[in-house]
């Protein structure tokens, strides 16, 4: 039963072929599933996508027409396919709900923690060898206030870290979990009062109608002079030019982001030669104050890993005729 990868890198077929007892036979390549590329899939039983692959409800009927019977996720984010359409169609959807949220989690604390000692910048001063540190005054993160928003696996994750660092925690989740309030002292507060009074804004909430641009100019006037925005969910829930704009005022003192909303097409290649044109990336790459990742939370053996053996699990009870345990209905 062929599989084919589409967005495949050199790291999902190492763990991927590490995982597959045989059962499969896994084709990769590189680029990203979407109108153009979904020939490709002719004669798959099902093809493995990431978070930048396009499975809208064209490609899904084009890769229907080829017989494709399911499209297996390795992410925990679905918001790149339309599963709706995928149901009409009569394909089955899954994802890897939950492969290492400690992995995104300490991707924040350490974005949280560079941004704050200015590591970057120090590293690159020293092998210049630049050893003034007068720019490079940081602050303590002990209790400083964290508004986290978004309380799932992973916020859930940051908060026990952050608990640990000494910091007062607050959040805005629409379903509230006791247990952190018990655990970590954490408070639950409006989205306008976490917004308004942390020193440090960390994002875990899923991309969707309400956290699209969550982030944007109103917003962001509402908040703590200085203050830090630190995004490893989704690029779109925060409006970037607004957070520029936010950024050029010194109203938003440090930003980190592991997500950009259009990243797609730009983050995981190499530009190094046909170098971007996104205005609004490369003005964002000229301040000292953001730090950007290029969408690698996730990027752990332990993450990849358990990616690959969940995603497995889905294709093997599709091969049997069932439905995943982590079927997206
Ligand atoms: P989760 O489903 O366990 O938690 C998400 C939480 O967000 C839930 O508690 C939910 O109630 C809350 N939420 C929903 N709507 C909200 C809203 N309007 N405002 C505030 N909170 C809201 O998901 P998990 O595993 O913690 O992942 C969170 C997000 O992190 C994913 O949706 C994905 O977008 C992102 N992610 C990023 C990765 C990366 O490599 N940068 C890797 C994996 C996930």
């Amino acid at each position: 039963m062929k599989i084919l990868f589409y967005s495949a890198r050199s790291y999902d077929k190492k763990h991927f072929e590490a995982a597959n007892p045989g059962t499969f036979t896994f084709e990769y390549i590189e680029e990203a599933l979407s109108i153009e590329t979904a020939h490709y899939a002719e004669g798959a039983f099902a093809v493995c996508i990431f978070v930048n692959d396009d499975a809208c409800a064209p490609v899904l009927e084009k890769l229907a027409s080829y017989g494709v019977k399911g499209i297996a996720i390795r992410a925990a984010g679905h918001d790149q396919t339309n599963h709706v359409a995928a149901h009409r169609l009569g394909m089955h959807v899954a994802n890897v709900p939950a492969y290492s949220p400690h992995a995104i989690a300490e991707h924040t604390v350490t974005m949280i923690l560079a941004l704050t000692r200015h590591i970057v910048e120090a590293d690159n001063r020293v092998k210049q060898s630049n050893f003034i540190l007068d720019p490079l005054v940081g602050f303590n993160i002990h209790h400083k206030t964290v508004g986290i928003i978004g309380l799932g696996k992973i916020g859930g994750l940051t908060a026990k870290i952050l608990h640990g660092f000494g910091c007062t925690l607050q959040a805005f989740d629409p379903y509230p979990n006791q247990e952190y309030t018990d655990k970590y002292g954490l408070q639950y507060k409006s989205i306008e009062e976490v917004l308004a009074t942390s020193d440090i804004i960390v994002i875990h909430a899923p991309l969707n109608a309400h956290t699209k641009y969550l982030i944007h100019a109103d917003s962001i006037k509402t908040m703590k002079d200085g203050v830090m925005i630190v995004n490893t969910g989704r690029g779109a829930i925060i409006n970037t030019k607004d957070a520029i704009d936010g950024l050029t005022s010194g109203k938003i003192g440090y930003l980190g982001l592991d997500v950009y909303e259009n990243e797609k097409g730009l983050f995981f290649s190499d530009h190094s030669v046909n170098k971007p044109t996104d205005e609004v990336f490369l003005a964002l790459t000229k301040f000292k104050n953001v730090l950007i990742t290029g969408h690698m939370a996730f990027l752990t053996t332990n993450a990849l890993t358990s990616i690959a053996q969940t995603t497995l699990e889905n294709l093997r009870a599709w091969s049997n005729g069932k439905d995943a345990d982590h079927e997206i209905r």
